[in-house]
């Protein structure tokens, strides 16, 4: 698998020479760090998982068209931090051509350049390792006055990789497929254990416990477990407040698998029963959620969701009395935004905001079987907010599906979760 992309990446940089570093590890104090992720296009390149590595790509080089620059075997350090592949591993287990200690970069890289002219590269978090970038393409500046060869241009890898990782392998759609499932069963299990009078990190921690037991690396993005108007805030992941009789909960949670994620939102009443101000807002958004999602199919633009919700969702706030006035002009004049200030969905893949190509210069590109993404509509009724029925105050709704574009259509893999208002009372009530 890792193989066939870089071949495919190789055969999209011919001529030229790509060098990805591994992602730095964030440190959590100054002594601690913050569990390591690599670099999703590195990852995706390499399998490869360890930092301090850089991965060279050297499609015109005669022997070595893929070298990895590791970590060496040290045993006193690896007591303390684990097994590293090491310069054999690297070949053994991770297909290297070649393979060298890191600390033999700078000397080693001029060989894989040879005469290229463009080296891909994307300037990045590591500016000890942008700085090197630099230093390489001064000398090739020389290079190129003396001997008529080198260095001229730099060409960012991440539009090319952004379109390979667009549409998922079966592979990846195996860990996706996964990750969504973990992710599921919490969300099911919160939903069963909801009670007034909990604490919403009561709630956060059955969610990532469920990750873990699965064998899920933990939440792909912090738990959000949001109850009463805290759900207006859209990101809150403080998680300490203690849930309310009467209050809905938005919990926007999801898995991490082998390097996928899985990213769904529900949003139900803690006490298993909506307030009619509730079920207003809620089925509001279920429409529009199930609309968008019924509209996704191979051909269409993948503006078109965002298009729609903007649209359906404004026809809701004008009907719920949350906005006066014409539709299009609201929509113009950006108001909506009081109450929907994201977009419909993203991508979804080894990032949770996936980063893929999805436009081809200012145009959409259209849908196409084996893309993953979200689909996410929502409103917010921010507490202190003007002019509103007062029975809508502090009432935020998100709903969030995961779907697997198919030749027909689209699959929702995130189906399972109860949303009809139905449904979520009989669970939960
Ligand atoms: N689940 C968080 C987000 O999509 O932004
Ligand atoms: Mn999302």
């Amino acid at each position: 698998m890792y193989e066939n992309r870089r071949k495919t990446f190789m055969e999209k940089i011919a001529g030229g020479v790509a060098i990805f570093p591994s992602a730095l590890p964030a440190m959590r104090t100054h002594s601690t760090e913050y569990r390591y992720r690599q670099d999703a296009n590195f990852y995706y390149l390499t399998g490869f998982d360890e930092p301090e590595a850089v991965c060279v790509i050297a499609p015109d080089h005669p022997d070595h068209q893929y070298i990895l620059f590791v970590r060496p075997r040290v045993p006193e350090q690896e007591v303390w931090t684990g097994k590293r592949a090491g310069v054999e591993g690297a070949k053994e287990h991770f297909g290297a051509d070649e393979a060298y200690p890191i600390e033999e970069f700078d000397e080693k890289i001029s060989q894989y350049i040879g005469k290229a002219d463009r080296l891909y590269y994307g300037f990045g978090a590591d500016e000890t390792f942008n700085r090197k970038i630099v230093e390489l393409l001064k000398r090739y500046r020389n290079q190129r006055l003396r001997e008529g060869t080198g260095l001229t241009t730099v060409i960012d890898p991440t539009e090319i990789l952004a379109e390979m990782r667009l549409v998922k392998e079966e592979e990846e759609l195996g860990c996706i497929r996964q990750a969504v499932d973990i992710s599921v069963e919490a969300h099911m299990a919160v939903m069963r254990a909801v009670r007034p009078g909990m604490y919403e990190y009561e709630l956060e921690s059955l969610i990532d416990s469920i990750y873990r037991q699965n064998g899920g690396i933990g939440p792909a993005f912090l738990t959000i477990v949001a109850s009463g108007p805290n759900a207006t805030t859209l990101h809150y992941t403080t998680n300490d407040c203690q849930i309310r009789d009467g209050d809905l909960v938005l919990i926007d949670a999801g898995c991490e698998y082998q390097y996928y994620c899985g990213d769904i939102t529900r949003t139900f009443p803690a006490n298993g029963k909506f307030t009619d101000a509730q079920r207003a807002v809620y089925q509001s958004v279920l429409d529009v959620q199930c609309e968008i999602i019924e509209s996704i199919r191979p051909g269409v633009s993948i503006g078109d969701p965002n298009q729609k919700a903007v649209e359906m969702l404004t026809e809701a706030m004008l009907k719920l009395g949350l906005l006066a006035g014409d539709k299009e002009k609201l929509i113009e004049e950006q108001e909506h935004r009081k109450f929907y200030m994201h977009s419909v969905g993203h991508m979804l893949g080894a990032e949770v905001h996936d980063v893929t190509k999805t436009r081809e210069g200012e145009e959409y590109k259209t849908f196409q079987p084996g893309m993953v993404m979200t689909v996410e509509p929502g409103l917010y009724i921010a507490s202190d907010s003007e002019n509103v029925p007062p029975e809508y105050l502090g009432i935020g709704v998100r709903i969030e599906d995961n779907i697997l574009v198919t030749e027909s259509g689209c699959e929702v893999l995130t189906a399972a979760v109860p949303k009809t208002i139905d449904e979520i009372e009989r669970l939960i009530g």
